[in-house]
């Protein structure tokens, strides 16, 4: 059994600070492109109700020409607090979409430094700045200059493991304005694979005065507390563990709050609240927002009794009836069980 520490618990009992920004929980829910739009950060939000959630990122230069905001930074005011991450490898370009977020309702301005992504990489942003530190550093001056709101970073280890340059590269972040840092544990080369090295994180801890996030394969409480321990990082970063269950930052702010485990949902509730999401998004996007349900249904469904051939059917679903009618199928069948 999981237990919290007392010297855990001391440490973390205080808000996270970021800037002059302070944040009841130690716990973020990470940007994920095509995953955390409005929807998702309510769902994570009504069982984490004081974590900080991030917007999928946006690319600072296409917003120069759009007139209308995109609804991917789209912010909700009942929504705090909350970061609109931005990318991008122009400083004005960014400095001027950062003024933009922050008009929007941001609380922080986060910069993608860990973008892994081909298409972004090629045109200098994401990941790229750990290659070009002199550009993330005008990046995060221009961005600290622009807007009032704290600035911060999310970057990767390195860009292979012949070029683990993170411990540099944050102290000349935290040098350049930024007011807290993740760190992803893998480096570009490894994308989504391998196992997220922790190590690089607990270093980079020592050597900063800014907040240090650890982000990387955090996908239960035991993780999250394993992972606080052994970085002495200022909080975590949950990501792929949230996909079809919004309730695990909840779940582990609840521990490191109480010490002990909040009850999780049931299978039917976790289906219901399948239910909810492909409704909601309908309600948010109509039918673009059903297509995009699809995805959440199927990994909210991972691992149930006949999830394969469910998978399939909710893979093409064209409407919030059609949905629904499949997922109260699959209730009735874990009745009969
Ligand atoms: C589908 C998907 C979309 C992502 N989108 C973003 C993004 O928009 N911005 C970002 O900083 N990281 C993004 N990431 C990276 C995650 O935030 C996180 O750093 C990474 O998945 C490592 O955590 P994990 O091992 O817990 O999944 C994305 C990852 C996935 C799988």
């Amino acid at each position: 059994m999981i237990s919290l520490s007392p010297t855990l618990k001391a440490r973390l009992a205080t808000p996270l600070e970021i800037g002059g920004v302070r944040v009841n929980s130690r716990v973020l829910q990470s940007p994920l492109s095509g995953v955390t739009d409005l929807v998702f950060r309510r769902l994570v939000r009504r069982y984490a109700p004081t974590s900080m959630t991030y917007t999928e990122m946006v690319q600072a230069s296409r917003l120069r020409y759009v007139r209308e905001l995109p609804k991917i930074m789209e912010v909700s005011p009942d929504e705090k607090p909350i970061s609109i991450q931005l990318f991008d490898c122009r400083p004005d370009f960014l400095a001027e979409a950062a003024r933009m977020a922050e008009e929007e309702g941001a609380d922080t301005v986060d910069i993608n430094m860990g973008c892994p992504v081909n298409k972004i990489t090629k045109k200098g942003g994401g990941s790229k700045l750990l290659r070009e530190p002199e550009t993330a550093e005008a990046i995060v001056r221009a961005v600290a200059n622009a807007v009032s709101v704290p600035v911060t970073v999310k970057t990767r280890i390195g860009w292979d493991e012949n070029e683990i340059n993170i411990l540099e590269f944050a102290r000349r972040m935290e040098d350049a304005g930024a007011q807290m840092i993740t760190i992803h544990g893998r480096t570009r080369k490894q994308g989504y694979t391998g196992q997220a090295n922790w190590q690089w994180i607990g270093e980079v801890k020592k050597a900063l005065t800014i907040p240090v996030i650890a982000n990387g394969d955090i996908v239960s409480v035991e993780s999250a507390v394993l992972c606080l321990e052994q970085t002495g990082a200022d909080g975590v970063m949950c990501s792929r563990g949230t996909l079809g269950y919004p309730f695990l930052v909840g779940e582990i702010d609840y521990f490191l709050k109480n010490g002990e485990k909040k009850q999780p949902p049931t299978l039917v509730e976790r289906l219901e609240c399948a239910k909810e999401h492909l409704q909601m998004l309908w309600e948010y996007k109509g039918a673009r927002g059903v297509q995009q349900a699809r995805k959440h249904m199927t990994w909210y469904i991972k691992g149930f009794p006949g999830a394969n051939e469910l998978r399939d059917k909710l893979a093409r679903v064209a409407s919030v009836e059609e949905g629904c009618e499949l997922i109260d199928g699959a209730i009735a069948y874990r009745g009969r069980l």
